[in-house]
């Protein structure tokens, strides 16, 4: 009888070994990936469209670009800024306010300025700005490569 019970604890153990040790070894994974995010995501820079199409003061959305979606305004003469156009509340699309010289997201009435810097409302982070290069009439902007 003792003998019996003796194997059954030893099965059992052994068991719940080779269970668990999988499944440490894959929690552990998802933890360093989550502690250590990956440095080397690539980037690409891309022809989003006409500087003449955007007017001083003016905003447009670009096509999504490798999975980002983007939202344009043209400052000056010589200077655009492209953004994210996904709010950092809640995900919801930003919108060029030109009244007010600012991004409002209307879900909420977050605001950003022109840096993409929060001025109100509860988004907790600035929008993610992306590196705009101006050639000739070319509008260029450098995005990140989102693995699918
Ligand atoms: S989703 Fe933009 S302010 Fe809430």
């Amino acid at each position: 009888m003792a003998v019996s019970q003796s194997r059954r604890d030893f099965a059992a153990n052994l068991l719940m070994l080779v269970t668990l040790v999988p499944g440490f070894g894959i929690a552990a994974n998802y933890l360093l990936r989550f502690l250590v995010p990956e440095k080397s995501q690539r980037s690409e820079q891309v022809l989003v469209g006409n500087l003449g199409d955007l007017q001083i003061g003016t905003s447009r959305f670009l096509k999504a670009v490798h999975g980002n979606d983007l939202i344009a305004v043209r400052i000056s003469r010589d200077e655009v800024k492209v953004f994210s156009s996904v709010c950092t509340h809640l995900g919801c699309r930003v919108h060029w306010d030109s009244v007010e010289g600012d991004f409002l997201c209307p879900c909420h009435e977050g605001r950003f300025n022109t840096n993409g810097e929060v001025i109100g409302g509860p988004p907790p982070t600035p929008l993610p700005a992306f590196p705009v290069k101006i050639d000739g009439n070319n509008l260029f902007v450098t995005v990140p490569i989102k693995e699918a």
